[in-house]
């Protein structure tokens, strides 16, 4: 199974080059693509100079800071027409441990085939390490949020450590996914399961970040907020429109 690593960075110049290491360390057989927003401190110049001395390791350049999911989206695009099997999700800061790569991967390649794994944080044996309690707060409420508006059992769906099988993405329309901040993570999470897909979790450590700044901000909550909501209506309504007169609407 070819493996290829999305890795989206905007103003990462000092966690990347350890991600980086680390990561080729753990998995000398994945490749890596570093899908750089413009970031103002080098960090696109930096990975350039990487992708120069390693094959293994490519670089997409945007042209300004467009959101994670937009990234993701761009880095997706490039892995499919790449034909790579399996498509990963990860953080450049060393939150999502690359040592711990391999339980995703080999949970993907489980027996009941998984659409998509998650590394989760909220699921027995997952942890967080020197998060701020606003943060927990956040996360926990956020994904208790998440699963009564939906309705769905997965514990961690805004986390961002996951492995995608490339025919998963495949059958998402990813052009329509518009989804800018965090809650790319809950949409794709909310499409794979909707097509009919397998969502398996399995517990990481999560470790805040040791150099750098998070992005997150009030606007990507309130992204996330109004987005899962609209969902959750949207849904609640079609399953009653259904019962209601025994026409099922497909789903967006
Ligand atoms: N290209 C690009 N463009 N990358 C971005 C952008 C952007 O606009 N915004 C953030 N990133 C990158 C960061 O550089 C980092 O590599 C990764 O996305 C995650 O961003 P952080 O700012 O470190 O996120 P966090 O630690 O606050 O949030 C974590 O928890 C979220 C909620 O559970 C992450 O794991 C998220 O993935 C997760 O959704
Ligand atoms: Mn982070």
């Amino acid at each position: 199974m070819s493996t290829l690593v999305v890795i989206p960075t905007y103003d990462e110049r000092e966690s990347l080059p350890v991600t980086l290491e680390r990561l080729r360390a753990a998995e000398p057989d994945v490749d890596v693509l570093v899908v750089d927003d413009g970031s103002p401190d080098g960090t696109g110049r930096w990975a350039e100079e990487a992708a120069a001395l390693d094959d293994a390791v490519h670089v997409l350049h945007r042209a300004g800071k467009g959101g994670l999911g937009a990234a993701y989206v761009a880095g997706f695009a490039w892995g499919l027409e790449a034909g790579y099997d399996v498509l990963c999700e990860m953080d450049a800061d060393g939150s999502h441990r690359p040592e711990e790569l391999g339980r995703l991967l080999e949970r993907l390649a489980g027996g009941d085939r998984p659409s998509l794994v998650v590394g989760s944080r909220w699921v027995p044996g997952g942890r967080v390490v020197n998060w701020p309690w606003h943060r927990m707060v956040l996360s926990r409420g956020g994904n208790t949020y998440v699963r009564l508006a939906l309705g769905i059992a997965v514990r961690d769906a805004t986390a961002g450590y996951r492995a995608f099988r490339a025919s998963t993405l495949r059958a998402i329309d990813l052009a329509a996914v518009e989804s800018h901040g965090y809650c790319f993570q809950v949409d794709m999470t909310w499409r794979v399961l909707r097509g009919g897909g397998t969502v398996a979790e399995v517990p990481i450590t999560f470790v805040e970040r040791a150099a750098g700044v998070s992005k997150m901000s009030r606007s990507i909550v309130v992204e996330a907020l109004t987005k899962v909501t609209r969902w959750g209506v949207a849904h609640r309504w079609g399953q009653l429109r259904t019962r209601a007169t025994g026409v099922r609407v497909a789903p967006r």
